[in-house]
Formats: structure tokens, C-alpha cells, sequence
């Protein structure tokens, strides 16, 4: 077999769950990792239940994706944090298990988000935009640059208190700014209101943008950066089936022609790599 071709996931794992709670709508899940790598910020995580729910005529038949929010500890005792928002047979069965049960895991795979400098050698900080359940790749891509020293700002935008949580635990006392739809909370209306304020109110030539959200969002976000000429990576989060680059099911058009397969070349794009952020719907 040709070097290139991608391989099966490699060191697919039982691993033990080490417990799950409610984190305002959603859940925030916590599986135990002795075996695998340390994950990068924006890298995910196949994830498989052995339950099958009986509302969805035996589903789920595949694992499904989940980005890493948050990794605690080291090699062997490594504590994998996920922000899981029931939506489907998948998520609500990862959300039945409890402390002790196990869980199917592969991974860390993709691509992981770039270093402001290599996305813009004059950078000097990070603005981090995120939307509902893609506050998840935010929080552990915050946490890494703050520790590397990058001044960051966070915008997280949320439909409303039902469609939000995980911002206390996971970005703790750290600034961020917040927007409702619903007007609920922070900002009434879009994040992206609140990051137009930034492109337009600030000297942005030392700025990149990082993005993970609703697709709609993220592609708002890609043509405001373009508008601004600042540099945007985004972590699409479009369907997957097998995650490992065999399947062409996550494949989104490439700005140069041809496509590119989410799983194995993403899910973090830079924004002028793709036609648009809401391509992965419709494939
Ligand atoms: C890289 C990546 C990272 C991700 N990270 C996270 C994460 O951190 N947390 C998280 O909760 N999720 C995450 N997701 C999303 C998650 O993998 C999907 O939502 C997954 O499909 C959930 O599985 P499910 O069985 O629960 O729901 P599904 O049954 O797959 O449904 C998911 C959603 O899609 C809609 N849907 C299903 N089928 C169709 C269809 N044919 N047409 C239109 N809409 C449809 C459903 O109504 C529902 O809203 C990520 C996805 C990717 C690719
Ligand atoms: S999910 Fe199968 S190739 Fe990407």
C-alpha cells in the first residue's frame, strides 16, 4: 500500500469514562486516555458508544466526531475533556453513559490550528471568535496561546441559555465577551456584531482570527476577515463517517478546484482555502 494512503485509525481504544455533567445545556464529558498522544487544539476524537438508541431504529452506526476541549494530566493517567450537545442518536448516547463505563475512542486526528506568526509573521494577537457547541476548539486553542504568551480576546455567541454552557468551566475567569441571540446574556444579537466592532475599531494589521461554529457563522466570519485582510483559520465541524480520510463523505470544494477531505486535510482551513464555510451542508 502507497505510503499516502491513509490507514485505518490507528490504536482505536477502549477508554474509561471518567464522568459527565451538565454544563448549562450541555454536557461536559470526560474520558480517561492512557494510550494516546496529547492532543493539539483543534484536532478531534471518534468517538463510539456500544448503545443503540431505540427512538433511532438502531442508531448510531458510526462514531461520531468530537473536538478536544480541554486535556488534563500526562501520558498514562491523560483526562480528555468534551463539550457534547445532544443533537442525535450519537451525542445522546454518550450522554447516557456514567463514571466507569467505557466508550470507543480514536485519534486525535486533523489538522490543528496554526500559530498567529505563521498565519501572519507580523502578528501580535489572536482574536477567537466561537458559536454553540464550537466554543469547544476555542477553549483549548485559548488556553495554548495564552500559556505561549499571544494576547487574545474571545467572542462566544450563543442561540440562547438552552443552546449554551461549558463557558465557566472551560474559559474560566479568563475575559471573554458574549453575545445572545435571544438577548439573554452580554450582547443581544450575533457574535459576529461584536467582532465587527473589533475589525472596524482597531489598528488589525497584527491581528489573526480563529473561528469554530455554525457553519452560517463561520462563513460570516471568513468574509468579514476577507473584507478586513486579516488572516482566518476555521475548524469546520461538517458531517463525517469513517474520520480517518477513506470515505470522501467530509469532502468540501478547494478555492484552486478539486476538494479536500475535512477529516484528513481540516477540519481547520485558513479562510481563502475554501469557496465557503457553509460547503460542507450540501456535500
Ligand atoms: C471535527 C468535528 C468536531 C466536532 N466537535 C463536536 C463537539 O465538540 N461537540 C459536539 O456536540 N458535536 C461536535 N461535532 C458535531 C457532531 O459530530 C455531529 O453533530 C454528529 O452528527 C452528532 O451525532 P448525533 O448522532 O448525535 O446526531 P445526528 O443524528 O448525526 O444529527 C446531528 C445534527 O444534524 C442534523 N441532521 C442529521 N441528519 C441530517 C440531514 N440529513 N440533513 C440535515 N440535517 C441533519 C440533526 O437534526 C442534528 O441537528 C463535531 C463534528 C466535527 C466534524
Ligand atoms: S470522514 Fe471519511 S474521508 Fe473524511
Amino acid at each position: 500500500m502507497p505510503a499516502d494512503r491513509p490507514q485505518a485509525p490507528f490504536n482505536r481504544r477502549e477508554c474509561r469514562v471518567a464522568e459527565i455533567h451538565a454544563a448549562g445545556g450541555y454536557r461536559i464529558f470526560t474520558l480517561i486516555d492512557e494510550e494516546g498522544p496529547e492532543p493539539a487544539p483543534g484536532q478531534f476524537y471518534m468517538l463510539s458508544t456500544s448503545g443503540t438508541s431505540g427512538a433511532y431504529a438502531g442508531r448510531p452506526f458510526l462514531p461520531r466526531a468530537i473536538s478536544v476541549a480541554r486535556t488534563l494530566g500526562t501520558k498514562g493517567s491523560r483526562r480528555l475533556e468534551f463539550l457534547i450537545d445532544e443533537v442525535g442518536p450519537g451525542t445522546i448516547e454518550m450522554a447516557k453513559l456514567g463514571g466507569g463505563d467505557s466508550c470507543g475512542l480514536a485519534g486525535p486526528f486533523g489538522s490543528p490550528f496554526s500559530m498567529p506568526k505563521e498565519l501572519n509573521p507580523d502578528a501580535v494577537g489572536a482574536v477567537l471568535v466561537g458559536g454553540g457547541i464550537g466554543i469547544a476548539p476555542m477553549a483549548a486553542l485559548r488556553r495554548h496561546l495564552v500559556s505561549r504568551g499571544v494576547p487574545t480576546r474571545t467572542l462566544l455567541g450563543f442561540r440562547d441559555q438552552a443552546h449554551s454552557g461549558g463557558v465557566d468551566e472551560l474559559f474560566g475567569c479568563e475575559e471573554t465577551r458574549l453575545a445572545y441571540e435571544d438577548g439573554s446574556s452580554g450582547h443581544h444579537g450575533y457574535v459576529t456584531d461584536l467582532l465587527l466592532q473589533i475589525l472596524t475599531g482597531d489598528d488589525t494589521g497584527g491581528a489573526v482570527i480563529y473561528s469554530c461554529g455554525p457553519p452560517a457563522m463561520l462563513e460570516a466570519v471568513r468574509l468579514m476577515a476577507a473584507e478586513h485582510s486579516v488572516p482566518v483559520e476555521l475548524a469546520l465541524e461538517s458531517p463525517m463517517a469513517c474520520g480517518y480520510g477513506a470515505c470522501f463523505g467530509c469532502a468540501v470544494p478547494k478555492t484552486d478546484g478539486g476538494y479536500l477531505r475535512l477529516c484528513v486535510e481540516g477540519p481547520v482551513v485558513r479562510g481563502d482555502e475554501i469557496t465557503s464555510a457553509m460547503a460542507g451542508e450540501a456535500v
